[in-house]
């Protein structure tokens, strides 16, 4: 067993500052408002209603992960954000209208109090958005400057003991990873030029490390995956997490890709067709952000089917994946995935699944999890990449060099065993050798 890390006590308030104000960031609000208010159970949450169990099966130790590891408690948090478009959280979320009146309507009074703090905001990176809540400035750095006053600002105001970020904001266009991301001084050297391929959710992440506050990307711009940010990341000793929240279809690939490579069966092609119709649908239906999107989903297959590996069995896989903006469908997404295998002597099958899901349904879980979890990281001093973290992405940052892991269980146990670590309980191998040692001969 190792030692119990020190982690300091998470007393006092958390903020959590989104960036957007959309669908995804209402409904995580207004649903920690309906729980804490006693008016629903929040489902979907690992820190909230999942067990770990700890030592041997017989311990029977299987406590709650909110009561093994020290999270703070829904009561603590306050939230802040920014967007272009100045709706507060309670116009914005019947905008969305993911969650009924009978849902927002109770909460309209702590709705409204929610009100979107300019943003650093350019239509050049979101095309399909426009927006009047904007900060302007003459450089980008003189942008981030103002991020920086406003985390600061909202902390002494909101009177919090810590702070985390979380980008919920929309996709933004498609940006190559390049030289003026290859090292911090570069990066603020660009942020002086106003480099192109600066963009707001670069300036976002430099404030918040700045300020000493953890960012977890959840949509799949580059944003903190870049050496730049990590260098900053590691110098003011702060967690980060990215990138794109892994929820609907991107969540059944990982679970299924797994099944077909633990059973040595053949892939020839995967087909996977979306319709959505809301904002982040519209804001997609832009080739430059879909291409964002798509170099996101794309990359899970190869990561877990290893054709380099094996060639026979998925050495040849047609991947495709579309999302179409099909706006009678709001946030109700409805997914498709064609998948053609084949098993012994090459025979041919088909999978066929139809995910009629909630995006912001699923992603509000998520982003509650991941609040918690890098404050708990921040508090156990716990540096740069959160690789534990994988668990809430689909395309998941790892380690200079190294391959980031898509299989969801594999995810989910490395997430376990990092708790278990950092409380210094024994890892759980699920090897069970000592039962059999001590059968009867
Ligand atoms: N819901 C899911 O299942 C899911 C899964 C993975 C990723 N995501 C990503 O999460 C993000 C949010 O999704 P959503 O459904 O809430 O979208 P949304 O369009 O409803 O909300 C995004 C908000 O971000 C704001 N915004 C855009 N640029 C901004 C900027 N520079 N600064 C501040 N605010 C800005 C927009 O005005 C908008 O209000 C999207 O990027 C989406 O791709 C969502």
């Amino acid at each position: 067993m190792n030692e119990a890390r020190t982690i300091a006590p998470a007393e006092g308030k958390l903020g959590v500052l989104l960036v957007g104000l959309g669908a995804v960031s209402t409904t995580f609000v207004a649903g920690v408002e309906a729980i804490r208010r006693g008016r629903a159970k929040p489902i979907g949450s690992l820190t909230q209603m999942s067990t770990i169990r700890l030592g041997k099966r017989t311990e029977e130790r299987t406590p709650l992960i909110s009561d093994f590891v020290p999270l703070a408690g829904l009561d603590d948090l306050v939230f802040g954000a920014w967007d272009p478009i100045p709706d507060d959280a309670y116009t914005s979320a019947k905008i969305s209208g993911v969650l009924k009146d009978a849902d927002v309507e109770p909460l309209k009074d702590y709705l409204e109090t929610i009100k979107p703090m300019p943003a650093v905001f350019d239509q050049a990176y979101v095309k399909r958005l426009e927006g009047s809540n904007v900060k302007t400035g003459s450089t980008k750095r003189d942008l981030a400057e103002q991020v920086r006053e406003d985390i600061r600002r909202f902390k002494e105001e909101n009177g919090c003991d810590r702070l985390v970020m979380v980008w919920c904001a929309s996709t933004e266009v498609f940006i190559k990873l390049g030289p003026v991301h290859e090292s911090l001084s570069a990066l603020e050297a660009g942020m002086e030029s106003n480099d192109p391929a600066v963009a707001p959710s670069m300036l976002y992440a430099w404030a918040s490390l700045m300020e000493g506050v953890p960012f977890a990307n959840g949509a799949p711009n580059l944003t903190v995956d870049t050496p730049a940010i990590r260098e900053l990341a590691e110098q003011k000793g702060v967690p980060i997490c990215g990138k794109d929240f892994k929820t609907g279809q991107t969540m059944l690939k990982t679970v299924l890709a797994p099944m077909l490579k633990a059973r040595m069966l053949g892939l020839a092609g995967w087909y996977s067709t979306n319709i959505l119709g809301n904002r982040d649908g519209e804001v997609l239906d832009d080739p430059e952000s879909f291409k964002t999107k798509e170099e996101s989903k794309l990359g899970v297959l190869d990561n877990i089917l290893q054709p380099r590996l094996y060639p026979d069995l998925y050495g040849d896989v047609y991947h495709k994946v579309r999302i179409n903006y099909y706006p009678p469908r709001g946030d109700n997404k409805e997914g498709w995935d064609n998948i053609d295998i084949f098993g012994w002597l090459g025979y041919p099958m088909q999978i066929k699944v139809n995910f009629l899901c909630r995006d912001s349904i699923l992603a509000a879980p998520l982003v509650l999890d991941l609040a918690l979890f890098i404050d708990l990281a921040r508090r156990a001093e716990m540096v740069g990449v959160q690789e534990w973290l994988s668990f809430y992405f689909k395309n998941p940052m790892a380690g200079p060099g190294l391959d980031a892991e898509h299989d969801l269980f594999i995810q989910h146990t490395k997430l376990k065993n990092t708790l278990r670590w950092l409380m210094g309980e024994e890892q759980i191998t699920h090897l069970g050798i000592e039962y059999y040692e001590h059968q009867p001969a």
